[in-house]
């Protein structure tokens, strides 16, 4: 067999140019453009920030295993789809503490944004004011309450607390969320003492990062980041204003290993609005915060930043949910990294998701357009996944449709 051929004429090659001489010219960050999966973020992250913020991100406790048996797990998962169900509109809309969500991810609290983007807090509730999600600041945060309210007053928001064993400041943190519009309070739990970050003390990490000699070779890598950091307002915890110690004396402070149940009591009189706890691992501790009042827990280990070998989210899930999911919400958060996971975590009766390095990835990686880019990722593959699962919205994710496989 033959064809004859014709001489290449441009009116056929342009439309398969996948870039015009114009777009050379425009401002667009092709390598955010070019991420698919929280990988590629992570990826283009390492490259953009120094080693020391990466890894503080990035890391967890001692030897990283719960952190590594959490993404594990995640891997395990099994889908069962239904077919030929009608799936062409589908609804990701979650109702969380009595409002509508427009997906069941909730960025968790990290300290230190504007450590891996210099317009932190700010620039990462702006993206989940724009895609209808909900917030929360840290304790631990480069953002006030104050700031954080006026710079973006629309976002749902929910500030956590450690509670200081100085009960005075912890209620003056109280008040001003009050103030400050946050709908919920989230006290975290799994702190009585900071967790051992190896990585951290490896690399000598202090806040702000000091300029050491072998900093300048960083500072000449990410020239980007120390620009900013060197141009921009100091870098401080915006809790610990002019307060001027070593990291670790601040973390005496923060931490209170003297912390118990009674607490709870007090927490919710003082805060008088819903109460969340994160941090919780077990039943029994999850039933006794029922009696307390508590509107909803974290299944969480911090990420495996505090306890290594802590157990798995996913795993206590179930019997979680058995326990205390008619009386309180239950979210679980620690190494999600795909819509797939959430849509696992909803199986197995999780009402939300929270996400820490996910979203800290796209900061560091690309600012503001970059937990954008983490938004659009989840969004995509949650669309994708739930009408291959043949379920029109995430209450039909029934425990049916998920399970995990066995090692
Ligand atoms: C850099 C970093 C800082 C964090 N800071 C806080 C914090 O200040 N308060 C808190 O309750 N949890 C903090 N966490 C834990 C997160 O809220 C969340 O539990 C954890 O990130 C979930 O795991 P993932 O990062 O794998 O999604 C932090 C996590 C990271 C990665």
């Amino acid at each position: 067999m033959s064809m004859k051929r014709q001489f290449p004429r441009w009116k056929s090659i342009k439309p398969l140019l996948g870039w015009s001489f114009s777009s050379l010219f425009e401002k667009k960050d092709r390598k955010l453009e070019n991420c698919f999966t929280v990988d590629d973020l992570k990826s283009l992250a390492k490259k953009r920030v120094p080693k020391a913020v990466f890894d503080y991100v990035d890391g967890a406790a001692l030897e990283e295993l719960s952190l590594t048996r959490a993404k594990e797990t995640f891997r395990r998962i099994e889908f069962r789809p239904h077919v030929l169900r009608n799936v062409s509109q589908i609804d990701l809309s979650q109702e969380v503490l009595g409002k509508k969500t427009a997906m069941p991810i909730i960025f968790a609290p990290t300290g230190y944004s504007r450590m891996m983007h210099y317009l932190g807090e700010p620039a990462v509730a702006q993206a989940a004011l724009e895609n209808d999600l909900i917030y929360s600041l840290s304790t631990m945060g480069t953002t006030s309450t104050e700031e954080l309210a006026n710079a973006v007053p629309e976002v749902r928001r929910w500030f956590q607390l450690y509670l200081w064993n100085d009960r005075e400041q912890s209620k003056n943190f109280i008040e001003n969320a009050k103030r400050d519009g946050f709908e919920a309070l989230m006290l975290t739990v799994d702190t009585p003492i900071s967790g051992q970050r190896i990585k951290d003390n490896r690399n000598g990490l202090t806040v702000p990062p000091k300029i050491k000699t072998k900093t300048f070779f960083d500072m000449a890598t990410k020239p980007k980041w120390w620009g900013n950091l060197l141009t921009t307002p100091p870098l401080e915890f915006a809790t610990f204003r002019g307060y001027n110690a070593p990291l670790f004396e601040l973390s005496k402070k923060i931490f209170d290993p003297s912390v118990t149940m009674n607490d709870i009591k007090w927490l919710k009189d003082t805060w008088g609005g819903p109460l969340i706890v994160k941090g919780v691992q077990r039943v029994d501790d999850a039933k006794e915060l029922v009696k307390y009042g508590v509107d909803a827990i974290v299944i969480s280990n911090h990420g495996g930043r505090q306890m290594d070998r802590a157990t798995v989210p996913l795993e206590t899930l179930p019997e979680m949910v058995k326990a205390v999911g008619k009386k309180m919400e239950v979210y679980i958060d620690g190494g999600v990294t795909s819509a797939s996971d959430v849509l696992a975590a909803i199986g197995f009766g999780a009402k939300g998701v929270l996400l820490g390095r996910s979203y800290l990835y796209g900061l560091m990686a690309g600012g503001q357009n970059g937990v954008q880019k983490m938004i659009d990722i989840f969004k995509l593959e949650m669309e994708t996944s739930m009408k291959l699962l043949g379920v029109k919205n995430l209450s039909e994710i029934t425990p049916d449709l998920v399970s995990l496989r066995p090692y």
